[in-house]
């Protein structure tokens, strides 16, 4: 069986991010486990905030299209994404809320249709005591209630994430290395299952 295919999206993408670099330990641990990961720039979409008069006026932007092809073309997603005030940030919500308007064209399924069964490993980082813990059930439920998504069971919050991180970008402590490969572990599991189904 081919290597499963797996997406890297962060919901920041700030200098320094502690999502990006999350995702990146994420990403790293996904290759050696045989996957291959391509990132994608969730902010670099440039998508404007969702708007239905906008969407009257000149349709979905295109960049949409861009969030869909990247998700056509992985068997699953990994995210990495902050907690802002106890919700997922506008990064994410917003370029998934404009995905969800893509109607089925030029063979492609729908934005909503692209998500449907994709399995996806749920992380957050945040300098913060709690690691952005109180989000990830509200980011489990949106991709999981409203795009048909499959989260593994298996999460992680990296708590004081400030404090995390090496100069070569990799988690000093052991533990949260270990809990971020049972994440990705996770993931590739369901994800191998279903590209073998
Ligand atoms: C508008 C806003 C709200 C935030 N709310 C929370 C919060 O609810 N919980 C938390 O742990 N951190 C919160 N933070 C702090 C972020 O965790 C912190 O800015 C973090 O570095 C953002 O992730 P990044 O490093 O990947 O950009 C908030 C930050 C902003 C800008």
């Amino acid at each position: 069986m081919s290597a499963v295919r797996v997406l890297l999206l962060s919901g920041s993408e700030r200098q320094g991010s502690f999502n990006k670099k999350l995702a990146a330990v994420a990403a790293e641990a996904a290759r050696r486990a045989g996957a291959e990961v391509t990132p994608l720039d969730l902010r670099a979409l440039a998508l404007p905030l969702y708007d239905g008069d906008l969407e009257k006026a000149s349709g979905v932007p295109a960049a949409a299209r861009t969030l869909r092809d990247a998700l056509l073309a992985s068997d699953a997603v990994l995210l990495a994404t902050p907690e802002y005030n106890g919700f997922p940030p506008p990064l994410v919500i917003n370029s998934f809320d404009w995905l969800s308007r893509l109607p089925a064209e030029d063979a492609k399924p729908t934005g909503l249709g692209a998500t449907a069964g994709k399995p996806v490993g749920i992380l957050a980082a945040s300098p913060g005591l709690l690691g952005g813990l109180r989000s990830l059930n509200f980011t489990r439920q949106y991709v999981s209630m409203a795009f048909a998504m499959l989260p593994v069971p298996q999460q992680f919050a990296l708590a004081r994430a400030n404090e995390a991180f090496d100069e070569h970008g990799a988690l000093k402590d052991a533990k949260q290395q270990a809990a971020v490969e049972n994440v990705v572990t996770a993931l590739l599991r369901v994800a191998g299952a279903l590209k073998a189904a």
